[in-house]
């Protein structure tokens, strides 16, 4: 019940600022993503997805990492991994799991301080409720100038976060997977996947997998073609 509640003040909160605020907070969000959210079985599909498009032992820009759920499984399967989260204490309890990994504070709202084309693979899970209107928008393009040709940008849109993102930022948040994918599409990306995955029982564990690429000539879907990748359900 405690845990319940818990979620429910993270969601309410609306200053993108205001997160994670105590060492305790960050362990009950690592328990309840592991426990309710089954983030681990996300964050390995994300991994295998990785592995399969970027050479191995590329790096990776884990974005709002948190407790690095995701982090850790990038790094299980060989890949350098830059973690950024605004939580000083998230980031904390990421490094005591994860020892050795990198880490920087950071605001995803604001321009992340990386060479231009220096990686090979981005990714944000569970953020885009915390993005302004302007700073989504930024955080894709800067996605796109920070990728090397060929890049790789995974991008999960939460079923339960589609309607809080659009309550904290207005209409204008691209909140759905086909509004982010759509703007995706116009910063220059080719979007290769949009598969639904259904990775637990709670709404917060079923998303739609945007699975992006940096491409000189990136072809742009119809609305069949959309349709069509979208409604390509998995069970994870
Ligand atoms: C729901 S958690 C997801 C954490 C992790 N990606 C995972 O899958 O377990 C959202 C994370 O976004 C971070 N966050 C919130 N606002 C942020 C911002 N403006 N810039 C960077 N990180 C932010 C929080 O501190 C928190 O760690």
């Amino acid at each position: 019940m405690r845990d319940i509640l818990n979620l429910m003040r993270w969601n309410s909160q609306d200053n993108s600022k205001k997160t994670f605020e105590s060492q305790k907070e960050a362990e009950d969000y690592h328990k309840f993503a592991k426990k309710y959210f089954r983030r681990e079985k996300l964050a390995d599909y994300i991994a295998k997805t990785f592995q399969e498009l970027i050479p191995p032992g590329s790096t990776i820009i884990d974005s709002a990492a948190g407790t690095g759920i995701v982090t850790k499984s990038l790094m299980a399967k060989n890949f350098e991994v830059i973690s950024f989260d605004i939580s000083p204490y998230q980031l904390d309890l990421l490094r005591h799991i994860i020892p050795g990994a990198t880490t920087i504070i950071g605001d995803i709202n604001s321009p992340i301080s990386c060479r231009n084309e220096s990686v090979n693979g981005i990714t944000q899970v569970g953020a885009n409720r915390f993005m302004t209107v302007e700073g989504q928008e930024l955080f894709i393009n800067r996605a796109f100038s920070l990728l090397k040709k060929e890049g790789i940008f995974i991008y999960p849109v939460f079923l339960g976060e589609i309607f809080s993102s659009k309550h904290k930022h207005g209409l204008k948040q691209k909140a759905f997977s086909f509004e982010i994918s759509k703007f995706m599409e116009k910063c220059g990306f080719e979007i290769l996947e949009t598969s639904t995955l259904i990775h637990g029982v709670a709404g917060g564990a079923t998303c739609t997998l945007i699975v992006a690429q940096k491409k000189s000539n990136p072809k742009q879907r119809s609305f069949g073609e959309m349709l069509k990748k979208s409604l390509n359900i998995k069970i994870i």
